[in-house]
């Protein structure tokens, strides 16, 4: 039975853990976990919330609004696919568009085309599917071919009719974008402060619509408007407008601005009109779709590759204007990314002063050949960050822009990796922006887990300069005294924390590694290196002979770049020589002990702590040589920390269930696997007997 102090732990912990890969997944796009795990981490976060209500803490995963888009949305196949469009940026790329339809209809050149003309709306598009007037799935675009089923999600839309009205056909697929105006999203964005706010509208709409949890969505003020439709049993009319005023008719709204024309004269007046109210529409747009009225040559245009013959998007053009380039500055993220911003001469842009535009990265400042003094075109799109597009005069005479080779904040060498756009500062302990977050990692529960020493204590001792890097916090204990001083801390606290510090002047050695935040190096990889090299001084041997291996491989005569990369990446694999631990991990050690300050920072650290060496398998149980499965949800450890302890007592931890499984631990809700085992015959127990085996076994 979990206690209530073992449930707040747990709670704790795990709010920090899903803070952090969400962190992971939205800000650095690369996460630790797969979904399923993430998810894994919720649901448990969740039960334990229903069973301890009172432990609900404030910054509980559960109340996070701004959540996650999942990628576990259950995929669904398009009956029609969801076709593209074709842009069409000048006027004469319109006159041209009506001119092919003629062409390619053998029409006369005189003959009349009528088209339907309407904003493009600047959402997401999606696919209702009405079956006897009933909404029965909707689904995103996806692919074109496969989408992802926005079902529960949709149905809290107020725009969406659950039944059509009138007499509907027997199948009905409704096809439009879902979006939300800007006046909700400026109130959304206001109310989720703090929290993870949305760049956009549309990416707003996007979160919210792919959310697993559609009570979320509900609190979203998403809209619709209808521009087309998909797998119909009877087509209510002969051409695009009959249709999509019978659309309407069924209780689906359409843009205000949807009109007929007759000519490519008159559809560039009304794209005029629009541009012209652009500003005041209560949603973004980013341009007019004209598509073919009569659907009969609809039908005979057809498509190419993705996008149909008889439809066009006209693009507005971004809005523009001219300033000067002023400096070029060097932004170290939190996670040791390094972007430049470009400090502009302040400029109106669509009706927003503009000071500062991204650059986004090497690449781009090399592209645009743009140097401080220059005077560039800013942009400002429908995305919120304005970007330079042009360099106007270059001003040869002046220096080029030499991106920094080390970081601004730390002095640390800056890298790129292989495959990589970003440059990234490699200081990591001793770099002030990433401190914070590496101190964090460093005593979170997954890795030193030293009890007492949360974020705010870490942001208190890093301001009063106690700490920097994570030898610091074994050194804690000198500042007792002055600690006691501090509101806040009492001497029953303080001896709390002095006393997690201390217990852990032997850490496990795995945990340590993974608490030094080395890029790739995950509790599991720890694991696995240390099964291996069995001792901390080995890893730091080992990340030696990289750091030797890297420096002589050169490329061969005649060899080019990506086949040299391949190589060396091979070698870098096979000298780390551990199943699961590919060149990826063996080039991020090398880069952490190719800077001195880290290794500085190691030394200092193992002068504070002594490991004991790794041991596999040494405890005799009564598991030991057998094979384990864990299945369901585990209450009080985690997944990695239960397959740890199955290999500390010996025996194997496998992922299926099978003739071989010895042994199935079963959590709460276990589902296919616990049946199986059942069907098997073999050993099922539960997490509290899990828990007696380990403790017997010492
Ligand atoms: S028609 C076969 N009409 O733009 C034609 N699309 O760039 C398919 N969009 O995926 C789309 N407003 O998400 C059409 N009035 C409009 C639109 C519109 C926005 C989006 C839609 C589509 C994308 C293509």
């Amino acid at each position: 039975m979990t206690t209530e102090s073992e449930a707040a732990d747990r709670l704790e912990f795990l709010a920090a853990e899903i803070a952090r890969h969400n962190r992971l997944y939205h800000d650095r796009d690369s996460p630790e976990i797969s979904d399923a795990d993430y998810d894994a981490l919720m649901r448990e976060n969740k039960a334990l919330e229903e069973r301890f209500p009172a432990l609900i803490r404030a910054d509980s995963p559960s109340k996070l609004v701004g959540a996650v888009p999942s990628g576990h949305l259950a995929k669904v196949q398009h009956a029609k696919p969801m076709l593209s469009l074709d842009n069409a940026f000048a006027d004469e790329d319109v006159a041209e568009f009506v001119a092919r339809v003629r062409r390619f209809l053998a029409l006369p050149e005189d003959a009349e085309v009528a088209l339907t003309a309407e904003p493009k709306i600047d959402g997401l598009s999606c696919s209702l599917r009405y079956e006897k007037g009933k909404l029965v799935q909707a689904a995103t675009r996806g692919d074109g071919a496969i989408g992802e089923d926005v079902t529960a999600n949709v149905r809290t839309i107020a725009d969406i009719p659950q039944t059509l009205h009138g007499a509907a056909p027997a199948v009905f697929e409704v096809r439009g974008e879902v979006y939300m105006a800007k006046a909700d999203f400026a109130a959304l964005n206001d109310k989720l402060a703090g929290e993870r706010v949305f760049a956009n509208p549309r990416n707003a709409a996007a979160g919210s619509l792919r959310q697993k949890d559609s009570k979320i969505t509900a609190e979203r003020p998403l809209r619709f408007l209808a521009h087309g439709w998909g797998e119909v049993s009877e087509v209510p009319g002969e051409t695009q407008t009959d249709v999509m005023r019978a659309i309407e008719r069924f209780g689906l709204p359409l843009a205000k601005a949807f009109v007929r024309v007759t000519s490519a004269e008159a559809a560039l007046a009304h794209y005029r009109a629009i541009e012209a109210s652009r500003a005041d529409l209560p949603f973004d747009i980013d341009g007019v779709v004209y598509k073919v009225d009569r659907l009969d040559w609809q039908q005979r245009l057809g498509q190419v590759a993705r996008a149909p013959r008889w439809a066009i998007a006209h693009k507005f053009p971004a809005e523009k204007a001219q300033t000067l380039l002023r400096a070029i500055d060097i932004q170290v993220g939190r996670t040791g990314k390094l972007t430049p911003v470009a400090r502009l001469e302040p400029v109106t842009v669509g009706g927003v002063v503009v000071s500062n535009a991204t650059l986004h990265n090497a690449d781009e400042i090399e592209r645009l050949g743009a140097r401080p003094g220059d005077r560039v075109v800013v942009q400002r799109a429908g995305d919120v960050i304005p970007q330079i597009v042009e360099v106007l005069t270059r001003g040869e005479d002046r220096p080029a822009f030499v991106y920094p080779t080390h970081c601004p904040v730390c002095g640390s060498e800056a890298v790129r990796e292989e495959g990589e756009v970003d440059i990234r500062c490699t200081g990591g302990l001793i770099c002030a922006v990433q401190r914070f977050e590496r101190l964090r990692h460093f005593v979170s529960r997954g890795a030193l887990d030293i009890e007492g020493l949360g974020e705010k204590s870490i942001d208190e001792f890093l301001e009063l300069g106690w700490i920097k890097e994570p030898a610091d916090i074994f050194r804690l204990a000198a500042h007792r005294e002055e600690l006691l001083g501090r509101e806040g801390w009492k001497e029953i606290s303080v001896d709390k924390l002095l006393t997690a510090i201390e217990a852990k002047r032997a850490p496990d050695a795995a945990r340590l590694l993974f608490g030094l935040g080395i890029r790739h190096v995950g509790i599991v990889t720890a694991r696995d290196l240390l099964k291996r090299y069995r001792t901390l001084p080995d890893i730091r041997a080992l990340a030696g002979d990289l750091i030797a291996l890297r420096e002589a491989t050169v490329p061969a005569l005649g060899e080019d770049d990506s086949r040299f990369r391949n190589r060396l990446d091979k070698a870098i694999a096979e000298k780390i020589g551990v199943e699961n631990v590919g060149s990826a991990v063996g080039h991020a050690l090398a880069d952490f002990f190719h800077e001195p300050h880290n290794v500085a920072a190691w030394d200092d650290l193992l002068a504070e702590v002594a490991p004991p060496e790794f041991v596999v398998d040494t405890i005799a149980s009564e598991v030991s040589g057998k094979t384990v499965v864990f299945t369901g949800k585990l209450l009080t450890m985690s997944r990695d920390e239960a397959k740890a302890q199955a290999e500390r007592l010996g025996a194997k931890a496998a992922g299926s269930v099978s003739k071989a499984t010895d042994l199935v631990v079963a959590g709460a809700d276990a589902g296919s696997k616990l049946k199986k085992a059942q069907e098997l015959g073999i050993r099922v127990v539960t997490e509290e007997e899990w828990a007696a085996i380990v403790a017997a076994a010492g």
